[in-house]
């Protein structure tokens, strides 16, 4: 049995999502393209996703009605600046009033400038292989900072150590153990984007901003421990060492990577695991956020994503709650952890497919409709009591 667990007042409560994964339509973004390139290696394109573009005071609904304080949602520079130099005034009116509806419904935003997608322009004249790609990040920046006023809480990159493991698009999956390593000068462009972009912002008054990364909770196989840290270094630890000292860094975990002398370790059969094959084990949220405190030590933590990809919902709530666990023992240990948002608020577009539903929320693909799961009134009931509720431990190997 999971006992019940308490959590500090003040602690925030949230869901998140991502522009391209739910907005639909997505047209001038490199994702776009390559969903319907003739050859394209993805299974299905984005097409209309969840419509969030135009139902997103539904959604905005959904997280307040549900008692939830935090809604992280990106802006699509795709639609900013469809071409280079043309930022759209409607389409920054558009995300301001998004930023506005979530307020008047006394929830807090938390913005992400950047959520894997890339303007095509900007993909087809090198991304961030491209010299001067941080200051065509930080120009996008200073566009935005109309929208973030009054907006506490923004992010720049989301999973840089995804993006630079993602930039020749040989895969989709957000897996670091599936992912061809990624290069060292997309990396270092990457941290000098996200530098560019907090003076930006830091210019604006009144925002913390950081980075969120991907944290893969890695873990040696005995006797492999420098092959762990030499995998884990420009996969994931570069990042956070960059992000020390900003004013938050991000956490997003969604299992572990056990590393042993050959490199990743495949499951054994029958390993309990979520829709994209990864493992259950919800005990890599509490390791990385202390892996990621050791790393930059003092820089405050916010769990910026964390979820459980299954049709199972009460499998999700499992999930969750033990994630949950680490978090508390994390908060136990000292570690200055702020909040908890669950990956993701809808079911949407798991770059490449729709079939894996991380949502509290599912839809009708024809109408649009909005299906809360249990498990959204289960974590708005957590929001409301700061109370993770004791929880009988299940053995469970459904998806
Ligand atoms: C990304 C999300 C993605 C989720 C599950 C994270 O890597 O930020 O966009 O949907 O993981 O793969």
């Amino acid at each position: 049995m999971s006992a019940e667990l308490r959590f500090p007042d003040g602690f925030i409560w949230g869901t998140a999502t991502a522009a391209h994964q739910v907005e639909g339509n997505n047209v001038a973004s490199d994702w776009w393209a390559r969903e319907h390139r003739p050859d394209t290696d993805l299974p299905e394109p984005s097409g209309d996703a969840a419509d969030s573009y135009h139902r997103y005071r539904e959604d905005v609904d959904l997280v307040a009605d549900a008692g939830l304080g935090m809604y992280r949602f990106s802006v699509e520079w795709a639609r900013i600046e469809p071409e280079p130099g043309a930022f759209s005034r409607a389409e920054l009116d558009h995300y301001r009033r998004m930023v506005d509806a979530v307020r008047d419904r006394g929830v807090e935003p938390m913005v992400t400038l950047h959520h894997c997608t890339n303007p095509l322009w900007f993909a087809r004249r090198g991304g961030w292989r491209a010299a001067d790609a941080p200051e065509l990040f930080a120009r996008y920046v200073e566009r935005v900072l109309p929208v973030l006023d009054d907006v506490e809480w923004v992010c720049t990159i989301n999973e840089p150590n995804m993006v630079s493991m993602l930039r020749d698009w040989e895969a989709v999956e957000m897996n670091a153990a599936r992912l061809p390593a990624p290069d060292p000068e997309v990396s270092d462009t990457l941290v000098a984007a996200h530098r560019r972009a907090r003076e930006v912002l830091a210019g604006a008054g009144g925002i913390r901003s950081g980075w969120t990364i991907g944290c893969q909770d890695f873990q040696a196989l005995p006797g492999s421990e420098d092959r762990m840290r030499e995998f884990a270094y420009p996969r994931e630890d570069l990042f956070t060492l960059a992000a020390a000292g900003d004013d938050f860094v991000g956490v997003q975990n969604y299992s572990r990577n056990v590393i042993g002398p050959d490199g990743p370790v495949p499951l054994a059969p029958g390993t309990e695991t979520n829709i994209l094959g990864w493992e259950y084990y919800p005990a890599g949220l509490g390791n990385a956020i202390r892996h990621t405190w050791e790393l930059a030590p003092g820089t405050p933590i916010v769990v910026t994503e964390n979820g459980f990809a299954t049709r199972d919902d009460e499998r999700r709530i499992d999930h969750t709650a033990a994630s949950l666990a680490g978090v508390r023992a994390a908060l136990d240990e000292g570690i200055d952890v702020r909040g908890y948002l669950y990956w993701s608020l809808l079911d949407n577009y798991e770059w490449g497919s729709y079939a894996p539903t991380f949502g509290l929320v599912e839809w009708d693909r024809e109408t649009f409709e909005r299906r809360p799961k249990p498990s959204l009134g289960w974590l708005g009931e957590v929001a409301r009591t700061g109370v993770v509720p004791e929880r009988p431990e299940r053995e469970a190997a459904r998806s």
